[in-house]
């Protein structure tokens, strides 16, 4: 691949946008690229995904303003399913996915940031949807899932004025969980992809599942169906040697006595 990076390492992916000279923007190659990768995920030996960008000064700075500039309203519109579709996979990955936001999270760098679990910067990071100053809507998601993220108010604040915030801001609003110094992130990044990837698979992927699809719906429906993710731990492995070892008193087992049983 060209413009997306894959690696696994003890049971963590890191999945790298790779196209540092134009600032990691996403033109249709990269989210083609994106999406094979996505769909090459190993569930059964990666328990946690970090995204992040190429170099120091951008994670990603958005859809690609060049491929965008002379498309059709026809286009425009396929372009923004084009990259729905692609984030969406993301989002749904059954594994938590951490975005380590090193620089400019600008637009469609906003937006697939958003379409991950956890967000973590660099203290250098730039968020915005400066969108509207070009002439067009966020159309990667950042109109639904930043107001989602960050309340309706401040959401449309961001998105009508196009005005960029850095890293302290962004802490401050709830759109990123920490700011690290940028020779530090990619390390806390691993540290916390590490912790997630410690615990038992099917309770972590249940939990993201319950979070998510209980989002959507009415609070009814929503214990339902964390109810259903609940019951659905049972009977695992995991969920035996989990209970077993406290029972026993053995915390030092914990969960790492059953790596990838019943995934
Ligand atoms: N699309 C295409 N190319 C981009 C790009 C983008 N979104 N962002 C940066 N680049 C390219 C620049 O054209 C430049 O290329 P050349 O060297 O070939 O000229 C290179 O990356 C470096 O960029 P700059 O010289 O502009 O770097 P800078 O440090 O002066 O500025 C910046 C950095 C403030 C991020 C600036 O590049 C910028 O404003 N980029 C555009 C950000 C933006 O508007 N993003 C939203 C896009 S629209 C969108 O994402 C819609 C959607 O929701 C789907």
């Amino acid at each position: 691949m060209e413009f997306v990076l894959y690696e696994v390492k003890d049971y963590v992916g890191i999945i790298t946008i790779n196209r540092p000279k134009a600032l990691n923007a996403l033109n249709s190659q990269v989210l083609e690229e994106l999406d094979q990768v996505l769909d090459s995920v190993d569930s059964s030996t990666v328990r946690c995904l970090i995204l992040t960008g190429a170099g120091e000064k951008s994670f990603v700075a958005g859809a690609d303003i060049g491929e965008m500039s002379n498309l059709t309203k026809a286009e425009g519109e396929a372009f923004g399913k084009k990259g729905n579709d692609v984030f969406r996979k993301l989002e749904t990955l059954s594994v938590p996915v951490i975005a380590a936001i090193n620089g400019f999270a600008l637009g469609g760098g906003c937006e697939i940031s958003m379409s991950c679990d956890i967000r973590i910067c660099s203290d250098n990071a730039v968020f915005g949807q400066p969108e509207v100053g070009l002439g067009i809507t966020p159309g990667f998601g950042g109109t639904q899932r930043l107001a989602r993220t960050v309340g309706v108010g401040m959401a449309k604040q961001m998105i009508y004025t196009g005005r960029n915030i850095k890293a302290e801001e962004a802490l401050r609003i709830g759109l990123v969980n920490a700011v690290y110094p940028q020779e530090e992130l990619m390390a806390a990044a691993q540290k916390l992809a590490a912790v997630i990837a410690q615990n038992a698979p099917i309770a972590v992927r249940n939990c993201k599942k319950a979070i998510n699809e209980g989002l959507q719906v009415d609070m009814d429906q929503a214990v339902v169906i964390e109810e259903k993710l609940f019951g659905d731990c049972f009977e695992t492995e995991d969920q035996k040697a989990g209970m077993g070892n406290f029972l026993e008193k053995d915390k030092e087992k914990k969960l790492k006595v059953v790596p990838f049983k019943n995934c």
